[in-house]
């Protein structure tokens, strides 16, 4: 699964040799694009600071000096002399508030920073149900989705932990509302189901009926006691269902031919005109890739377009394409090691979904993909390595392997990172290869298909203990939702 476009060495599946002596004409690139990443993880020393440290050259000296050069007489000297140092201390004094305002950490130590600002509060604030920081930074984030279930939780800055919801007394308006938290739109909306409390899950919180007209987190109280015995589970998006029974092939390397509507959330992203990586439709709008895939000049969104619900390369024709509008690599990805490897792609117009186009489920906290899980790759990479982009999109089958073997000596000798997960042969012969970055590694669990991991690097294509490397999405689920929920 790759392409005959090939002229730069992080297109080719070199892994680390090539990638440590990358160009610097690359790394220009790269600065020429980086303004353009979102400032999630600001730096703790605002850029503005070298501006201030130019002021400590304000010239005081040269301030004392006139002054003193027109006390001449000698009564009005000391007068002069008094002003010159009150001078002097002043600006003295404007200088130290100056560096210490923009120099100091704007919060102290368990303090939490309200997103770029200098407001700080404290870790009880968050997800108090009361908005602290001026842009409400405090509020956002304490909804998550947890296991194969969906189990909807809130989290509650009083008692440090994840509470489930009492199905009593829920509707689809939560509904929406949790899922827009979390940054679905609410015309993805699925469905609310209840399920059965298991024993020992004592934390629930209850819905406040009579609490008027307010937002659906204040009105949530804890409660030992709740009549249904059932909570909330929550599907934001009709996610993660293939078109087609599945049947054991094998033919990526090794993988066989695809069939229409069976990975109807494979996209195959062109970079000027030229299919160059892979990608899965999380949301209508929403594409998850490689951020190896869009470094440098390629981070720029005009130059790609997005194919979905097509199997075959030549039926890939601008009028069937959607144009970019967004593309957010990961802020912590490293050229180098391939840590966080991951990319969001906003599209300018939301794709329909149909029986061939159709978004995969991203995990949530706490689901456990055990080693050996079966998972299926897929793409239109080569098919051996060195080879062209195929014509049409092929699937293979893949256990995942546990990092742990995956980092021994004979395979990938520690330079699997936890934001990393491997799959695949030791023995080799399947694999994924060149042209299939970004593309989806994915699993059925509970009748759905999860997206586990994203295509990301490998030494050659489906060798003898050298088996695929993969982004672990779980690792980046909190990363997907804030930016959606941030560039909706
Ligand atoms: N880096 C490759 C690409 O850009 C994908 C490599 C996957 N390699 C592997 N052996 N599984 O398409």
């Amino acid at each position: 699964m790759a392409s005959n476009l090939r002229p730069a060495p992080y297109y080719e599946n070199y892994a680390y040799r090539s990638e440590n002596v990358a160009p610097p004409r690359f790394t220009s690139d790269y600065n020429v694009y980086l303004p353009h990443a979102p400032p999630y993880y600001p730096s703790s020393v605002p850029h503005y600071v070298p501006r201030v440290s130019t002021q400590q050259s304000v010239p005081v000296p040269a301030v004392q000096a006139k002054s003193s050069a027109k006390c001449t007489p000698r009564t009005k000297k000391a007068l002069c002399l008094l002003l010159s140092i009150a001078m002097l201390l002043i600006g003295a004094g404007i200088c130290v508030f100056l560096i210490w305002y923009f120099v100091t950490d704007s919060c102290s130590g368990s303090e939490i920073q309200c997103g770029t600002t200098r407001v700080c509060v404290t870790p009880s604030q968050w997800c108090d149900r009361k908005q602290d920081c001026p842009n409400g930074e405090d509020e956002t984030r304490c909804v998550r989705l947890y296991g194969p279930e969906n189990l909807l939780e809130v989290y509650s800055s009083e008692n440090k932990d994840w509470y489930s919801i009492c199905y009593d007394d829920w509707n689809d308006k939560y509904g929406e509302t949790a899922c827009e938290d979390l940054g679905y739109n609410s015309n993805t909306y699925f469905n609310s189901k209840a399920i059965p409390v298991t024993t020992g899950s004592a934390n629930i919180l209850r819905i406040n009926t009579s609490a008027g007209d307010i937002d659906l987190y204040k009105k949530l109280y804890n409660s030992n006691w709740c009549p249904s015995q059932q909570v909330v589970t929550l599907r934001c998006i009709r996610c993660g269902t293939s078109n087609r029974p599945m049947s054991p092939r094998n033919r990526i390397v090794g993988g066989s031919d695809a069939l229409l509507g069976e990975w109807p959330w494979q996209v195959s992203l062109h970079f000027r005109g030229t299919h160059f990586c892979g990608g899965s439709i999380i949301t209508p709008e929403w594409i998850v890739t490689a951020a190896h895939c869009v470094e440098g000049t390629r981070s720029h969104p005009f130059y790609w377009t997005v194919y979905a619900g097509i199997l075959r390369q030549s039926e890939m024709i601008p009028s069937k394409g959607f144009r970019v509008a967004r593309i957010i690599s990961h802020p912590n990805y490293d050229l180098t090691s391939k840590n966080n490897d991951v990319a969001l792609m906003k599209l300018q117009s939301p794709l329909s979904f149909n029986e061939f186009i159709g978004p995969v489920c991203l995990p949530n906290a706490g689901m456990m993909f055990e080693t050996d899980q079966r998972c299926w790759i897929s793409g239109w990479g080569a098919k051996y390595q060195g080879g062209n982009t195929s014509k049409e999109l092929n699937a293979a089958v893949v256990p995942l392997i546990n990092s742990s073997i995956c980092n021994g000596r004979y395979i990938y000798n520690g330079i699997v990172l936890p934001t990393m997960i491997c799959a695949g042969y030791l023995q080799g012969k399947v694999d994924s290869c060149q042209g299939d970055s970004g593309g989806p590694l994915v699993t059925m669990k509970s009748l759905l298909w999860w997206l586990v991991g994203d295509t990301s690097w490998g030494t050659g294509c489906a060798t003898q203990f050298k088996p695929g490397v993969y982004g672990n999405i779980t690792v980046f689920i909190e990363w997907i939702y804030r930016n959606m929920q941030a560039n909706r």
